[in-house]
């Protein structure tokens, strides 16, 4: 029977089973995007996951939407990541880089020229972002000219071609948590009338785009998707979620991914059971899984993998603590986006028996 420790074809690469790592942003990053020493620590210590999906990294200056967050914007910024991708092979690991263009969801702070961010449409989002000055309200974004958005599905292409340069595995495009991808997808945040809006198909269009860019790089089968439906996160609101995430999944179905990724935050929607039957490829469920809650799904068929966010965190062998059945860390929130190596590479893992 398919258990957590039995291994996984994903794509084009093999795991040795299938407790994925969650990507997570953790802040560590110097403020030019580059990554230090620590980060790869932090990644080794984790290499005993099937998979590791890095912590969300922005694809050009104007998607960074968080302090300390790492890109892969730059040549520089990439050659810093090989330092993790060499360390973790070493450990037999293996990890797919998350690319992140928070879109509107970021500060002129964090942007080139203290630049307007850019989204679909020019909807201020609620909330407040968090810089080094402090909470700051979310501005009104600047909407992308029709014209400028083949520039942006580039910035993909070419943030994929230097994450594999990096000695990345694969790529996954973040289509959640309110960030660019959903902001086209989702009607509250998508008011446009050119072709990337209004109908579904339309608003599909540039994660369709995108993720085409991203596969033509290195072929589909090192190319992911994380989709959240409903997240609510970073106040993104949908007319039809249902509909939408229904016709992406149709849509993306033949493209021959290495996966996709499904983190449903609110227990009470289906939407594992309504998406993995569209989905030709592998499917990786996440999001508040427990180990029992993990095998439940596997042995049921209800995916192929799961995603664990939290408890990586605090726990860098969680494999090796499901075989041994041993008991969990709990993670220190305060600890999350901080820089330096406390709550980052200072939980141990189990001794040997
Ligand atoms: C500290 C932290 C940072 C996160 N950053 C990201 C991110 O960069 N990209 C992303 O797709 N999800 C991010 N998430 C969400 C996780 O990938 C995951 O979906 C979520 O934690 C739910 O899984 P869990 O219940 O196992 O923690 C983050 C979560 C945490 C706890």
């Amino acid at each position: 029977m398919t258990h957590l420790l039995s291994p996984l074809t994903l794509g084009a690469i093999e795991l040795p089973n299938r407790v994925i790592m969650a990507p997570m942003t953790r802040s560590r990053a110097d403020d030019a995007g580059v990554i230090g020493e620590i980060t790869a620590t932090y990644y080794t210590q984790r290499a005993g996951a099937g998979l590791m999906i890095s912590e969300g990294i922005f694809p050009s200056a104007m998607g960074k939407g968080y302090v300390r967050t790492p890109g892969l914007a730059t040549d520089a910024q990439a050659a810093a990541w090989r330092r993790v991708t060499d360390a973790v092979h070493a450990q037999g690991g293996k990890i797919y880089a998350q690319i992140m263009h928070t879109g509107r969801i970021s500060d002129p702070s964090f942007l080139p020229g203290s630049a307007t961010p850019i989204a679909p449409s020019a909807v201020q989002p609620k909330g407040a972002s968090y810089t080094d000055e402090g909470m700051k309200p979310f501005v009104t974004p600047r909407a992308l000219e029709t014209a400028e958005i083949p520039g942006i599905i580039d910035e993909y292409a070419q943030a994929t071609e230097r994450a594999f340069a990096a000695g990345f595995d694969g790529v996954e495009l973040h289509a959640a948590s309110g960030y660019l991808p959903e902001q086209f997808l989702s009607s509250g945040t998508n008011r446009r009338t050119d072709r990337y809006g209004g109908s579904i198909e339309n608003r599909l269009r540039f994660t369709l785009e995108a993720l085409g860019a991203m596969a033509a790089v290195r072929g589909p089968g090192r190319v992911g998707i994380k989709i959240a439906p409903e997240m609510g996160f970073n106040d993104i609101t949908d007319e039809s979620p249902v509909a939408t995430y229904t016709e992406l999944v149709r849509a993306i179905s033949p493209m021959g991914l290495s996966y996709l990724h499904v983190a449903v935050m609110d227990p009470t929607k289906d939407y594992h059971e309504r998406l993995r039957p569209l989905f030709a490829g592998p499917y990786l469920a996440g999001a508040g899984f427990s180990q029992e809650s993990a095998e439940a799904l596997l042995a049921r068929g209800g995916a192929d993998a799961v995603v664990f966010g939290s408890s990586f965190i605090s726990n860098p062998d969680l494999p090796e603590r499901f075989r041994r059945r041993a008991p969990l860390a709990a993670p220190d929130r305060a600890t999350f986006y901080t820089p330096g190596p406390k709550g980052y590479i200072d939980y141990p893992a189990l001794g040997a028996v």
